[in-house]
């Protein structure tokens, strides 16, 4: 039996009109039937059929063309300092990755609807699991539409899908491997070093111990950090505030890593890493303005409101022959925010 003979069995034969009650509405309606089925240019026309054949075939050409394509893209533009070849690389990978996407899509799409079986059926609702007849004849229907679908009748198509998938998963290799190289220990050093002189950002120049005055506030770069491989990242992490305090103020050991009440503390903040930029002369305190993270330079730059956990670290400062400020060895710790391996 059917599906349509037995769904017309449970539920009444097409335009058969069921009892009424005296009077009121129906309990159910009239089984309208199926409308006529309308059968596809290509059910009919094998030329059409072969037609939509090569349709899907170019669409997964392409596909394939945007999968080498973004492949081609990350190894072939390759950022080289120029700010320029970065967004030609995105813009050139972005594109190839539409059209791998797109192309296979459509490809799908259409040949679901040109050749696939255009079958209607009518499912009825049942119990979840089904009969033993049931499931033999559900995987029955799936071999069937395995068979259906017609790959072994249909080379063209079949390969050129293999050939789609398989290349589909291939720019991922190259996205994980345009990641690297890995951080290192990166994350946790900057280029200070012992005897580097503190240098006034952005302007330059060294800084004299004798020119921070009380209550000032300077913003300081490593001397030399023009001439760091990657400028951008080292200025990321090397940022540094130097500060003059009365010297009673300072914690004994955030007095002896400075010069006469000068100290110099990274400018990373601890949170989230954006530049701490705000000193309050009058308190002491060092403002973050994304969180609002406050730190307190006479408790050695103590978290002491905000989001942040971690005191600013302190980079130890000396003074050289000539009075210019330099730093007496890196900072202990890693600056800026935590990270999976600090903890
Ligand atoms: Fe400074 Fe969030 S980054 S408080």
């Amino acid at each position: 039996m059917s599906d349509i003979e037995r769904a017309e069995e449970a539920h009444g034969q097409p335009g058969t009109t069921l009892a009424k009650p005296a009077g009121g509405v129906p309990d159910r309606f009239d089984n309208p039937g199926l409308p006529e089925h309308r059968h596809r240019m290509g059910d009919t026309d094998p030329k059409a059929a072969r037609r939509a054949e090569r349709q899907v075939a170019v669409m997964l050409v392409l596909s394939m063309i945007g999968s080498i394509g973004i492949v081609v893209s990350i190894i072939a533009i390759k950022y080289n300092g120029d700010f320029d070849r970065i967004s030609w690389s995105t813009k050139a990978i972005g594109l190839s990755m539409f059209l791998s996407l797109f192309a296979l899509g459509v490809g799908a799409v259409h040949w679901a609807k040109t050749l696939m079986p255009d079958d209607e059926r009518i499912d009825y609702r049942h119990r979840q699991r089904g009969t033993e007849a049931e499931r033999e004849e559900a995987v029955g229907l799936l071999k069937e539409g395995a068979a259906e679908a017609g790959l072994g009748r249909r080379p063209l198509i079949r390969n050129t899908l293999v050939g789609a998938l398989v290349l589909f998963p291939l720019p991922a290799v190259f996205f994980f491997r345009d990641t690297g190289p890995l951080p290192g220990n990166d994350l946790s050093t900057t280029m200070w070093e012992g005897g580097m002189h503190l240098v006034k950002d952005p302007e330059g120049g060294r800084i004299r111990a004798a020119d921070v005055s009380l209550g000032s506030v300077v913003h300081v770069m490593p001397e030399g950090i023009e001439d760091a491989e990657s400028v951008l990242n080292e200025k990321a992490k090397s940022a540094v505030l130097v500060m003059r305090l009365d010297e009673g103020l300072l914690t004994e050991k955030s007095a002896e890593w400075g010069v006469d009440g000068i100290v110099a503390y990274s400018k990373i903040c601890t949170h989230m890493g954006c530049p701490v930029a705000l000193y309050e002369q009058q308190t002491h305190h060092l403002l973050c303005p994304c969180h609002q993270s406050t730190f307190d330079l006479t408790q050695d730059c103590k978290v002491i409101f905000g989001p942040a956990k971690r005191p600013l670290p302190q980079l130890p400062i000396t003074v050289d022959d000539e009075g210019y400020l330099v730093a007496e060895r890196g900072f202990y710790e890693a600056v800026g925010p935590s990270f999976w391996e600090r903890g």
